[in-house]
């Protein structure tokens, strides 16, 4: 654990967070994206056999990002605390783009779980799977009267939408901010987020290098 904090910090002293934190940043924002717009889509299908499979696939990505983003708050919270970078001088710039990451991970954590809770609610008989693979339990609403069971529904619908207008909204001035940043105050922001391939292999041949000293000091 200690040894894992310290090859982070490495990164974070180069002010870059770390190949984890890349990879969680960038597989959540591919998936975020295709979310969103097969959700939309899939909302315009006429009722019928293709909607429901569409929204097979809709909840079957939807659950791997909570998934996802539930090992990437731990891995946020308890290991790796991200790097400062210019971008990081005090001043409102640096209030909003630290809330703006907060709300992320808050919406992208109730945005799958509002859905759970809409399909547990009105369509317990479509068996839910994460990832289109595994069996994933309905929230335990079956025993709960009809209209409790709609007002739920209701709510997880009007949260589910909130969220999704939040994101919208959000994720282009993230975006913009995160390129302003690059191109305009010649910031390393965005570097610092970019996957570094050729750091990572020579992580792995420093690795290397020191496990093949100690068995030599050993056979020594
Ligand atoms: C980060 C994950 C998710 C994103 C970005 C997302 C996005 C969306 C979008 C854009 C829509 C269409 C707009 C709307 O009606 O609100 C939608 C609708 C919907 N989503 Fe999701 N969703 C996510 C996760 C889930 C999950 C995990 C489930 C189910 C297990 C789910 C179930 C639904 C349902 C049932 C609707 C239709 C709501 C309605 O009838 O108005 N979603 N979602
Ligand atoms: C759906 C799309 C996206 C979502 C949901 C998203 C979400 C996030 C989140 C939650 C963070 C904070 C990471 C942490 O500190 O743990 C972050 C950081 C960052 N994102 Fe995104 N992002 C998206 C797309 C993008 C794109 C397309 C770019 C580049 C053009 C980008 C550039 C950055 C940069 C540079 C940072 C580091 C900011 C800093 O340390 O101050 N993001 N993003």
């Amino acid at each position: 654990m200690e040894g894992l904090k310290r090859w982070v910090k490495g990164y974070n002293r180069r002010r870059r967070y770390s190949p984890v934190g890349v990879a969680f940043h960038w597989v959540v924002a591919a998936l975020v994206l295709f979310q969103l717009w097969w959700g939309w889509r899939t909302g315009r299908l006429p009722v019928g056999p293709d909607k429901l499979d569409a929204y097979q696939l809709h909840s079957a990505v939807g659950l791997v990002i909570l998934v996802i983003m539930l090992l990437r708050t731990a891995w946020r919270t308890m290991m790796a605390p991200g790097p400062i970078n210019d971008a990081d001088a005090p001043g409102w710039q640096s209030v909003i783009a630290h809330l703006t990451h907060y709300m992320f991970y808050v919406a992208l954590i109730l945005l799958p779980i509002s859905g759970w809770a809409m399909v547990s609610a009105t369509a317990a008989e479509q068996p839910l799977r994460f990832g289109g693979v595994l069996p994933w339990p309905m929230l335990p609403f079956h025993e709960l009267s009809l209209p409790t069971r709609w007002a739920i529904e209701m709510w997880a619908e009007r949260i589910h939408f909130a969220l999704v207008v939040m994101l919208v909204l959000a994720i282009p001035a993230h975006v913009g901010a995160a390129l302003w940043h690059h191109f305009h105050y010649k910031h390393d922001v965005l570097e610092g987020m970019l996957p570094g391939v050729t750091e990572l292999e020579e992580d792995v041949r420093k690795a290397l290098m020191h496990k093949k000293k100690r068995r030599r000091s050993r056979l020594a």
